[in-house]
């Protein structure tokens, strides 16, 4: 079997940490094959699973992911780029956040929602605000790592009953959204102080601070009272 850190350790696509690139290619597979046919591990989602190596060669044709491209040679490309990709991500994010509280049971978990996606709106103008003190024009690619994550998390909520559980299944599904924008944000602001754009790497800074508090209050959540529920 073909070892992933070795597959994209190539030129064009180095620029994506491998575990990006697995965590999406295994979420993509398990949508595809089904919650009863998951593969144990994301090698097999990636090299042993027909439908991701069939998303994977998509991808690469035509270019949905943006990272595959060779359009990407300095390092502020790589930063306007992220810049794209994470501001279509937020945008996705203020759509898919109302749902997850149309969902959520716990009180203190709808709120959570309601309140992160007020956060969220904020993110989405302080990265134009960013584009523009870059001067560069405000533009989202298509993130597909962002977009799996979210149908993922509406696929699972689908198939979970009780509502107790589908608390902690939300929770799950909303960490693992504030976990991509972290890396992302983490990158943008190291990127930006590299290029001498303090002033953008402040801005950001303030975005990955609310993605920060918000992943350990769902923590909390999860620990003092949701997974409790759902278990009993
Ligand atoms: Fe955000
Ligand atoms: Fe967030």
């Amino acid at each position: 079997m073909k070892d992933v850190d070795t597959i994209f350790d190539t030129d064009t696509i180095r620029i994506v940490p491998a575990q990006v690139i697995r965590v999406f290619l295994e979420r993509r597979c398990r949508a595809l094959v089904g919650p009863h046919q998951q593969p144990d591990t994301a090698e097999q989602a990636a090299f042993s699973c027909k439908p991701a190596a069939f998303v994977f060669q998509k991808l690469e044709e035509d270019g949905t992911m943006g990272l595959f491209t060779k359009d990407i040679k300095t390092m502020n490309d790589l930063f306007v780029h992220q810049l794209q990709d994470i501001y279509y991500a937020e945008q996705q994010l203020t759509k898919a956040l109302p749902k997850m509280a149309a969902k959520a049971t716990d009180p203190q978990l709808k709120q959570g929602f309601l309140t992160h996606l007020e956060e969220t709106r904020q993110h989405v103008a302080r990265l134009e605000e960013v584009f523009k003190m870059h001067g560069v024009a405000a533009k989202a690619v298509d993130c597909p790592a962002i977009d799996g994550i979210i149908e993922e998390a509406e696929e699972t909520a689908g198939e979970v009953a009780d509502k107790a559980v589908l608390d902690a299944a939300l929770i799950n599904a909303a960490q693992a959204a504030e976990h991509y924008e972290i890396v992302r944000y983490g990158s943008l602001i190291a990127w930006a102080k590299q290029l001498g754009r303090n002033d953008c790497a402040a801005v950001l800074a303030k975005t990955l601070e609310e993605e920060k508090a918000t992943d350990q209050k769902l923590t909390k959540l999860a620990e003092s009272k949701v997974n409790l529920r759902a278990a009993s």
